[in-house]
């Protein structure tokens, strides 16, 4: 049966859009994308989405303002639509930026995956480039982790470093990090689509 992923976007998608590409290659084996969903309905990701004939879901966050809970249950209901079930499915957070909440997390457990643009649990949150730099931190980079209550923690599953150059401005650190995302992502939902995957307790281990 063919794994089927949600991609929950907000912003851009260009995560998104190695994950499609990745799919369509067959890099990542036996997997559909059944629906992209946003919380931002002026999303450019929505374009690229469109582009690839992708179905499409708005769960706007400003219609959901104080009902985090309610924005939970509308959007657990456009993944169970599209088939993306905890049983069948893997949730895929590509630029989301909103939390989600623990029955959602709990509901869909180990079958969550986000990523961050920095090494976790260095620097979690907004303008995690910017937090390096301003830190002053020499290596940086990007990891790929499910997804726990709690905002950029849960299990590690893949990260790549990015050495800090003298003077680097946000801008370049961030698209050599980026360059990674778009490596490591589709990377990790290939383990995760080929069975490979081990999570006991806080440790990933990939099978060979
Ligand atoms: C990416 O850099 C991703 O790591 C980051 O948002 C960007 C989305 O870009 N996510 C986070 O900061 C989550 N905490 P994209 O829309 O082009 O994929």
């Amino acid at each position: 049966m063919a794994l089927k992923l949600g991609i929950l976007v907000s912003g851009r998608g260009t995560n998104m859009a190695s994950i499609i590409e990745a799919v369509q290659t067959k890099q990542i084996p036996q997997t559909e994308v059944a629906v992209v969903i946003t919380s931002n309905p002026g999303a450019l990701a929505l374009e690229i989405a469109r582009s690839f004939s992708i179905p499409i879901a708005v769960v706007d966050s400003l219609s959901y303002k104080n009902r985090r809970r309610e924005f939970d249950i509308e959007l657990a209901k456009e993944l169970a639509k599209h088939g993306v079930t905890p049983k069948e499915g893997l949730v895929v957070l590509a630029g989301f930026m909103r939390i989600l909440g623990a029955d959602l997390v709990k509901q869909y457990a180990g079958r969550i995956m986000n990523i961050h643009p920095s090494l976790l649990p260095s620097f979690p949150g907004l303008h995690a480039q910017k937090q390096a730099l301003e830190y002053g931190a020499k290596v940086s980079g990007c990891t790929v982790h499910f997804v726990e209550e709690g905002v950029d923690t849960g299990p590690i599953i893949i990260q790549s470093a990015v050495t800090i150059r003298e003077n680097e401005m946000e801008e370049t650190l961030a698209a050599r990090i980026l360059e990674q995302e778009h490596r490591i992502y589709p990377e990790a939902i290939q383990y995760f689509a080929e069975g490979r995957i081990l999570i006991e307790g806080h440790q990933v281990s990939i099978r060979e």
